[in-house]
């Protein structure tokens, strides 16, 4: 294991995302881990990330200095560097302007971080300090014009620093930079992978499981999916995965949930038919605040209900993720966020958690998910709020009206698909604005709901672009919908991007 200490960067997940492609495990722990718990992770190496104060700055994070008698090997980066450098007697200064951007710089010969790559590089920095004297035992590696130790090393005792950040892309070989560090000075292998993941995981999941049972609470999304493949894989029928219909769910999906576990993999699921119950509490709501808190806490008591009916469970599984965990940027923030799946689950549970996709970031569960041979549909699943169709009907929720997103969400999801476009566009769906308007059919007026298409791009559902589909797929869509959904004559395609607009329209 590689530990990152986090400073509070923007990047800084992004340090062990890097870490963990190049084969080798890596964890962001805050900066103020006491040095004894590092200590007993064992680490093979440590790396200080950047962050946005000043080292001198009232309050500033700092290590232990007893972090330098581990004897470890220490990479760090931007404001990492300047810590470094202010705990080992060298010393930082506020630079005249802060540097953004694009530099150009040479390392010197034989420095090991650019070992088997060229000397001269271009390099992304982002700073407002900078190191203007080495710490002593110190060599300079590399400098810019206003960054003149740029890069520094102490090779004796494995300690690297660099002012830029080698993490992100515009960095042209930050990543062979993070390989040598990690290869050459730490004397990694690069032997990690979602295999010895899914292997450590089955072991660690036997023992503590041992001869009890485990109860899961199953969305159909891609986390809870590979939780319970997990789990399953591991206990066999120990399992059993709890599978709440609220009837707000896309058509077609609660049959292929079943299909897909109980059909094609033989996992015990037991389905809850709650359409009744979700429908009548949501009968005359129209806020979508009320209308999201309504279904949230029906989640839980469903949940509640249905699972004291099992006394013999002594686990829930749950499908967190490391992001779900780790909130970047803050002291030693380690905020739970309730589960999104499933709606937040009751506090007072009798059941004791486990969260195997814990460390876990959303592209390596998708990996997991291959390798454990989940059918394509639900590994490369768009999101899907847990909320479902009723934030897609805009105000107060009926059955004409779920019916007619169901269909022509449908009818979007064919072409979409049809036209290779699935992977490439984030999130798709239609959603029904409480409005109808005039239109013409045949040769009589008709007065129908207008169906929305929404389709963005994103990375992170953070922010989104609007997608530019074909103008000719969108025209299939749109013939389509409004031939074979009954009540809708007018289409219409939202061109906005979030911000100002978010990606679901409740
Ligand atoms: P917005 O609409 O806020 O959505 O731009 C961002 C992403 O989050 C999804 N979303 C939810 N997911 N529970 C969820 O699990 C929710 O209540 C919820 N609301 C929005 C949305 O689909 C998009 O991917």
């Amino acid at each position: 294991i590689i530990v990152v200490l986090d400073f509070g960067g923007q990047y800084n997940q992004l340090i062990a995302r890097r870490i963990r492609d190049l084969g080798v495990y890596s964890e962001l722990l805050p900066y103020n881990t006491p040095v004894e718990k590092i200590k007993a992770l064992s680490p093979r190496g440590i790396v200080f990330s950047g962050g946005p104060s000043s080292v001198y700055a009232e309050n500033a994070p700092h290590v232990d200095p007893a972090i330098y008698d581990l004897e470890l090997p220490i990479f760090g980066i931007c404001y990492g560097m300047q810590l470094m450098a202010q705990q080992l007697d060298g010393k930082v200064e506020r630079a005249s302007k802060r540097e953004y951007g694009k530099a150009e710089l040479e390392f010197a010969p034989n420095s090991t971080l650019v070992k088997g790559i060229e000397q001269k590089q271009t390099v992304w920095m982002s700073h407002g300090d900078h190191v203007v004297s080495l710490p002593s035992g110190f060599k300079l590696d590399a400098g810019t014009e206003s960054a003149p130790i740029a890069a520094m090393s102490n090779e004796e005792k494995k300690l690297y620093a660099v002012q830029f950040h080698p993490e992100v892309r515009h960095s042209v070989h930050g990543n062979e930079m993070i390989k040598n560090f990690l290869y050459e000075v730490c004397g990694c292998e690069g032997n990690w992978s979602m295999e010895t993941f899914i292997e450590d995981q089955l072991r660690e999941i036997r023992e503590v499981v041992g001869e009890q049972k485990v109860l899961c609470a199953l969305s159909g999304g891609v986390d809870s999916s590979v939780v319970a493949m997990l789990i399953h894989r591991a206990i066999g029928d120990q399992l059993t995965c709890m599978f709440i219909d609220h009837g707000l769910l896309r058509k077609g999906e609660a049959e292929s949930v079943m299909e897909t576990f109980v059909g094609k993999f033989d996992m015990k699921v037991v389905k809850i038919d709650a359409q009744e119950r979700f429908m009548s509490k949501l009968k005359g709501v129209d806020d979508p605040e009320k209308k999201r808190k309504i279904i949230g806490n029906e989640f839980i008591y469903v949940f509640d209900e249905e699972s004291s009916k099992f006394d013999d469970f002594a686990f829930l599984a749950q499908g967190t993720l490391y992001t779900d965990i780790v909130e970047s940027g803050t002291e030693t923030a380690h905020t739970i966020k309730s589960h999104h799946n499933v709606g937040g689950l009751p506090e007072d549970m009798k059941f004791t958690l486990i969260e195997p996709l814990k460390a876990l970031f959303k592209d390596e569960v998708r990996k997991v998910g291959e390798e454990l041979g989940l059918p394509e549909a639900i590994v490369h699943r768009q999101p899907f709020p847990g909320p479902g169709l009723a934030i897609r009907v805009l105000g107060e929720v009926t059955e004409d009206k779920l019916q007619i997103v169901r269909d022509s969400d449908y009818i979007l999801r064919e072409e979409i698909a049809k036209a290779g476009l699935d992977r490439e566009i984030w999130q798709y769906f239609t959603a029904l604005p409480n409005m109808k308007s005039v239109g013409v059919m045949g040769d009589a007026r008709t007065y129908s709901y207008t169906v929305g298409i929404r389709a963005v791009t994103s990375i992170d559902g953070m922010t989104a672009d609007w997608a530019r589909i074909p103008w000719d797929i969108l025209e299939k869509i749109s013939v389509r919908i409004v031939n074979e959904v009954e009540n809708v004559n007018r289409i219409v395609y939202d061109v906005t991007s979030k911000p100002p607009a978010t990606i679901e329209w409740e």
